[in-house]
């Protein structure tokens, strides 16, 4: 009985206990980590690099956002922020007695190594397991963005105690708003750095990386430009913006089409009355006003009795095209793009016109990158 009693007990411990782990490392919904809630100051930026693959859990549900950063882990962040460059055809001879080739940090301290973002200790070790100091932390991030100067015209009132290898670093960081100082205006260069102010310096970084980088080419050079009725062509359309990061322009006609007048069954409509005149130039709302930035043009419209619809002559005859090079495609029920293409051609004759593609209006992405590739426009 008292074994029974005693049984009970344990077990009833063991399932409260239990009830209390579960609760204590169950994630928080926003964040995913039992251990940041959603309001800490550094959630935004756990999740950001968490997101971003750039720094991972310490355990399935923990991040552990006050622990210091490790000199391995410092290297293997910013290993993954160069994109993990491949090391296959490395000669890996790994250069520090404490970094064994097999171990989860070898390939970003040799990559670290090799691109002269870490240095050792001189002897021969690196000191994986060692917190990374606030200075490190500051010069390893400058020497990963290609150690510019740029004077902070902020003087720290600790900047005696920042050891002079890290200063030109510190500077930067503190010039682009990388790193604060703590209070009394004091930058604390000996100080170890958590896991939390790291995600912290790194989304900062990051996302100033991102806001500065040049626009793609792809974006300023191709233009999508389409004309859709019922929404069909316009779903190609931004398949094609998305595939080839291009602008999207819809030519819009001044005078929307009604169901009515794209009722093609009745012979009088507005659609069939402008197919069957050869001088039909509906006008366009608005324009493209740069069209001189772009090389190539992909044209996209609906077929309409075996032709382009008239606003498609309206729209070659705004612009000079010379030189530039026409890629047409369009939606239709069955009808090939066949010689609507053909009779495009004549009104821009200066341009450079490649053979055009039909879809179904409801064909995918993948579809459309297929015939980019096979084009070998992508
Ligand atoms: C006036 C008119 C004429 C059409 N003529 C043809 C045709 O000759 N052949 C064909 O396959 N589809 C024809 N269609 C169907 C459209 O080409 C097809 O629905 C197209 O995907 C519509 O594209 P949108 O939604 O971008 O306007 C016609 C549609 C209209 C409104």
């Amino acid at each position: 009985m008292c074994n029974l009693k005693r049984l009970t007990a344990v077990l009833t411990a063991a399932a409260l206990s239990l009830a209390m782990s579960v609760t204590a490392f169950s994630a928080d919904a926003d964040t995913g980590f039992a251990d940041v809630a959603a309001d800490a100051w550094y959630a935004d930026a756990v999740i950001y690099c968490c997101d971003n693959g750039l720094m991972r859990g310490t355990g399935d549900t923990i991040f552990s956002p006050d622990s210091n950063m490790t000199r391995a882990m410092l290297a293997t962040v910013l290993y993954r922020l160069s994109g993990s460059p491949s090391l296959e055809n490395e000669n890996l001879g790994y250069p520090f007695v404490d970094v064994p080739g097999d171990s989860w940090y070898a390939d970003g301290v040799y990559w670290a190594r090799m691109t002269g973002v870490v240095d050792g200790y001189g002897d021969n070790r690196f000191g994986p397991s060692d917190p990374v100091t606030r200075e490190q932390l500051a010069t390893l991030l400058w020497r990963c963005a290609g150690s510019s100067d740029a004077a902070s015209g902020n003087i720290f009132a600790d900047e005696s105690d920042i050891s002079s290898w890290a200063a030109s670093a510190v500077d930067w960081a503190q010039a682009n708003g990388f790193v604060n100082g703590v209070g009394d205006n004091r930058f604390l260069p000996a100080g170890t750095a958590t896991r939390a102010q790291v995600a912290a310096i790194l989304m900062r970084y990051t996302q100033s990386q991102e806001e500065s980088a040049p626009e793609p080419e792809g974006g300023r050079d191709v233009l999508v430009a389409y004309f859709s009725a019922t929404g069909n062509t316009e779903n190609i359309a931004e398949h094609l913006e998305t595939a080839l990061n291009a602008d999207l322009y819809e030519i819009v006609p001044e005078v929307p089409y009604t169901d009515e007048d794209l009722n093609y069954s009745n012979s009088d409509c507005r659609s069939n009355q402008e197919q069957n005149d050869s001088a039909a130039r509906p006008a366009i709302s608005g324009g493209v006003e740069n069209m001189g930035d772009y090389e190539v043009i992909f044209l996209g419209y609906p077929i309409w009795w075996g032709d382009a619809p008239k606003i498609i002559s309206s729209f070659l005859e705004s612009y000079d095209f010379a030189g530039k090079t026409i890629v047409p495609f369009c939606t239709s029920g069955s009808s090939s793009i066949g010689e609507s293409a053909e009779a495009l051609r004549a009104l821009a004759s200066d341009a450079v016109w490649l053979d055009g593609q039909r879809f179904s209006g409801n064909d995918t992405l993948e579809t459309v990158e297929q015939w980019l590739d096979s084009l070998g426009l992508r």
